[in-house]
């Protein structure tokens, strides 16, 4: 949904009225770090458990502000060029062929190969080139899956904002993007990143935000199951599982509850859909063993296993 608001970011409060109108449920601290991050130019660094709503930040961002939303996705042994520019060498060779017949001079045949014309802009690239009105969205998806060598070459783009290619020149931004780092924190990031950046740890989001978030995304789910639902993944959430269901969780099992025409959340229906909220053998034997009547119900305890 593109935004009517001419100025979201002019206090937190607006800023919170334009995620939820994206559908997002933003609490103060998430809004306040996207206000400070766009007041003062820098990155934002979103750290939390997996299915947190991290990446969905960006995305809803981009929606908000009706500005492209670029996407580098982080992999171990991802390097510059990948993610910078790469030459389109199969148009290049094409390219050195036909001027081959038609006796083209090298020295013309050289400038033409290595201009903007045969240059694939990555996302760095193209989030510095965004030719605007407004400043793209740069998500740079779990950093930390990265090696620590691009983090140090991120750092320099994200300290200038500008990049130079050797046969072209250099770009710098007219329009610097928002960026939005986030981390499933399986490494530490590197201290100079982080200084770069304004830093928020997502957690599991509380009961309140929880059961808004169900009935903003889900629709057709009444206030009672979406109230069920809550207390279950709060009470699941309490105990000590291999991987904890996140946000994501919450929001297929209402779906699955509501595609199986569930309308009271039963143990029965806990069971029948557990493997849509548990990813893991071991975690749903523990949940069998723990008894579905006792999460319906919200009565475990922290670390219970
Ligand atoms: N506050 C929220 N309001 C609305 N929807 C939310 C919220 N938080 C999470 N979601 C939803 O939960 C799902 C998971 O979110 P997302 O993919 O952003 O998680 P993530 O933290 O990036 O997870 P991962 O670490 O696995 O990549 C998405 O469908 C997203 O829309
Ligand atoms: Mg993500």
């Amino acid at each position: 949904m593109p935004h009517t608001d001419p100025a979201p970011f002019s206090t937190v409060e607006r800023l919170q009225d334009t995620f939820a109108a994206a559908d997002y449920i933003a609490d103060r601290a998430l809004a306040l770090t996207v206000k400070l991050a766009a007041d003062l130019g820098k990155p934002m660094l979103l750290e939390g458990e997996a299915g947190v709503g991290k990446t969905e930040v960006a995305k809803v961002l981009s929606r908000a502000l009706d500005t492209p939303l670029i996407r580098l996705q982080c992999y171990e042994g991802l390097d510059a060029n990948t993610a910078l520019y790469e030459w389109n060498y199969a148009r290049q060779i094409l390219h050195i062929r036909i001027a081959e017949q038609d006796h083209e001079s090298r020295a013309h045949l050289e400038k033409t190969i290595f201009s903007d014309q045969f240059l694939l802009d990555r996302p760095l690239l193209a989030a510095i080139r965004h030719p605007g009105p407004r400043p793209a969205v740069l998500l740079i998806d779990e950093v930390d899956r990265a090696d620590e060598e691009f983090e140090a070459f991120l750092l320099e783009i994200l300290s200038e904002y500008q990049v130079t290619v050797p046969e072209l020149g250099t770009f710098k931004a007219a329009h610097p993007p928002y960026v939005v780092l986030t981390s499933n924190r399986t490494r530490e990031l590197n201290d100079a990143l982080k200084r770069r950046c304004l830093y928020l740890w997502i957690d599991y989001p509380s009961p309140e935000k929880e059961r808004e978030i169900i009935l903003r995304r889900v629709p057709g789910v009444k206030a009672g199951l979406a109230a069920s639902i809550t207390t279950a993944m709060q009470a699941l959430r309490r105990v000590d599982f291999y991987k904890r269901p996140g946000v994501a969780e919450t929001l297929d099992f209402s779906r699955a509850l509501l595609g199986l025409g569930i309308d009271e959340l039963t143990p029965e229906a806990l069971l029948d859909t557990a493997g849509v909220v548990l990813k893991y053998r071991d975690d749903i034997d523990r949940l069998k063993a723990l008894g579905a009547e006792r999460v319906i119900a919200g009565d475990l305890d922290l670390g219970e296993r």
